[in-house]
């Protein structure tokens, strides 16, 4: 057997802080959320951002909880391009000011990726638990435009919202936007918790689909549609962070390294930090990014499948919490053993009624008051 070649990874996500003014039922923080007084320094982050531009990465997602509730995020963002790095924010827009962005953009700041937990206020404001969340972030989209950042939008649907994806795309058009990333909700960390409340229907991920593929045509040339369709009801999984340990890291807001954001969901694996080792280091070597990476470590179907260099047996994390294994085949796949059982999960779930929203607990809700 030849060890996979490595390559350097392409993306980074640095998840600043765990605090949110937001308590979203699907967040894909751990269930454990890191305190307020372990997160990284200015100076930590700062080294990293070196480190991991010297190592190769290009791209910088920064993102958290909301990445808005560090106080020194403008300076970490013109540290970040000091470096060299491509800086993109990842926000819900609460926390930001017209002022902010206005020294976001002095500092360097490249793009903005905005999320959408619904199309109107009555939506977005009980997914996302905050009364007064979706008119402030229409007031933030002004701020965007105003200053002119490249903008994604970032729209997560499930069962009580996949109806206003059409109105989704359409006010990404409006907003300018030059991207919509149309996220089904993937069941990880708090989403595992809430999927009677939020699993699709059959009826509505083939729905999705359609309405995708029908603006994609119509909106050639003027948006750009990312598509993560609706796993528990597809044939083949998906190829979970571009492959394990092949094209990405994240670092939580404690300095852990981790291969994906829900990495610390497979309880055997050890996870590094960037104080004690570094980064590249951790990349090449750490425990954790070879125990996945290439094809060594898989089980049948997957070892003789033709598909396996295609999707690398699919998510992880999604074997480990729908399994117990996290070698085995992402049961979303038609050739794992557990493909029927999970589809009829689905269909269970999504056919619970009257299932009530578990909010994301929010020990860590304070944000930076905005100025
Ligand atoms: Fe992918 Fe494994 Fe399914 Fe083949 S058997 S399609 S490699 S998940
Ligand atoms: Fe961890 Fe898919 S989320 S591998």
């Amino acid at each position: 057997m030849t060890a996979p070649t490595v390559r350097p990874p392409i993306a980074m996500l640095a998840e600043l802080t765990h605090r949110c003014p937001l308590s979203c039922p699907y967040c894909s923080n751990p269930v454990e959320l890191a305190r307020v007084d372990s997160e990284l320094s200015t100076e930590t982050w700062t080294d990293v951002f070196r480190q991991a531009a010297d190592l190769g990465v290009l791209q910088l997602h920064l993102s958290g909880g909301e990445p808005a509730s560090r106080r020194d995020l403008e300076t970490l963002v013109a540290a970040a391009r000091e470096a060299g790095l491509y800086t993109n924010l990842i926000t819900s827009g609460i926390g930001l000011t017209e002022r902010r962005l206005g020294a976001l953009d002095a500092a360097g700041l490249d793009h903005v990726q905005l999320s959408l937990q619904g199309t109107d206020s009555a939506m977005a404001d009980e997914i996302g638990g905050y009364r007064g969340g979706f008119d402030r972030k229409m007031q933030v989209v002004k701020w965007i435009g105003a200053v002119g950042f490249p903008l994604t939008l970032n729209a997560v649907l499930h069962r009580r919202n996949l109806h206003q994806l059409p109105r989704a795309i359409e006010m990404a058009v409006e907003m300018g936007a030059r991207r919509i990333e149309v996220a089904t909700v993937q069941f990880h960390g708090w989403a595992l918790r809430n999927r009677d409340a939020l699993m699709p229907t059959e009826a509505q991920a083939r729905e999705a689909d359609r309405i995708v593929a029908e603006a994609r045509a119509r909106l050639k040339g003027t948006l750009v549609i990312d598509y993560v369709p609706a796993d528990y009801h597809s044939d083949y999984p998906k190829r979970c962070m571009g492959g394990w340990g092949t094209t990405g890291l994240n670092v939580t807001p404690d300095g852990k390294v981790l291969p994906c954001h829900a990495a610390e969901s497979i309880p055997h694996l050890r996870f590094d930090t960037v104080a004690e080792r570094p980064l590249a280091d951790i990349w090449y070597r750490g425990a954790a990014f070879e125990a996945y990476r290439g094809t060594d470590w898989m089980q049948e179907p997957c070892r003789s499948c033709e598909r396996k260099t295609v999707d690398f047996g699919g998510c992880r994390c999604q074997a480990m919490a729908l399994v117990g294994d996290a070698a085995a085949t992402d049961p979303v796949c038609v050739k794992s053993p557990h493909h029927g059982a999970l589809q009829a999960r689905a269909a269970g779930h999504a056919s619970a009624e009257d299932a009530a929203l578990t909010y994301r607990e929010a020990p860590l809700r304070s944000v930076e008051p905005a100025e």
